[in-house]
């Protein structure tokens, strides 16, 4: 059964691991301690059997956000974490009136490329040498977040308030 709710401090330091384990750039454990404290920025998690096992996190300003990093760790993958956890940050965007959603994507992930369109972002460019370590090209994709995502079709089972003021969902 997946598990989401906001992360906190407590969650920093697995954040921080799984960083470690997916990305060639990893953020530092700080540098999450920091994103988690900061206004207009949200981090939701994806618990399974009591362990964090992937997480989004998503930047906002006005009605634009972006998408800064979205992860499920590499046993977790294909069961729909990822879904799960965009649904969510669309609900955020509704909540905060985020209009439009943006994020960049090394051009040969072509797993998150995928997952990007199945969740209804199109591309909008190339940012020529973004990357670093490798050095690499960014694809550029949107989405109109006013629309909500009919791809995954996953069962809800429970919806609880939880203190952060942000819902918890069960999905079994
Ligand atoms: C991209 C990522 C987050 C997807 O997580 P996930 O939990 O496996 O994704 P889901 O199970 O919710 O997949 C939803 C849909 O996305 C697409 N998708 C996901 N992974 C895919 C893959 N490897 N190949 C092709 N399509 C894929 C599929 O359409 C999938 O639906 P399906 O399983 O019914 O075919 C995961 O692969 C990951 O953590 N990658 C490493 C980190 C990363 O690159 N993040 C993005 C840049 S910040």
């Amino acid at each position: 059964m997946w598990v989401l709710r906001e992360a906190g401090g407590q969650d920093a330091a697995r954040i921080a691991a799984l960083e470690s384990e997916i990305f060639p750039d990893p953020w530092t454990e700080n540098g999450i301690r920091e994103t988690l404290c900061q206004n207009n920025t949200a981090v939701i998690g994806a618990w399974k059997d009591g362990k964090l096992a992937g997480y989004v996190i998503l930047y906002y300003v006005l009605n634009e956000g972006e998408i800064a990093r979205i992860a499920v760790d590499a046993q977790n993958r294909r069961q729909g974490a990822a879904g799960l956890l965009f649904e969510r940050a669309l609900e955020v965007c509704g909540d905060r009136g985020i209009e439009r959603l943006m994020l960049e994507v090394r051009e040969s992930n072509e797993a998150a490329i995928a997952f990007y369109r199945k969740c209804g972002f199109t591309r909008d460019g190339l940012r020529r040498g973004y990357y670093e370590k490798p050095k690499e090209d960014a694809v550029l994709m949107s989405r109109d977040c006013r629309r909500a995502v009919k791809s995954f079709g996953n069962q809800v089972a429970a919806l609880t308030a939880v203190p952060t003021g942000m819902r918890e969902t069960k999905q079994i």
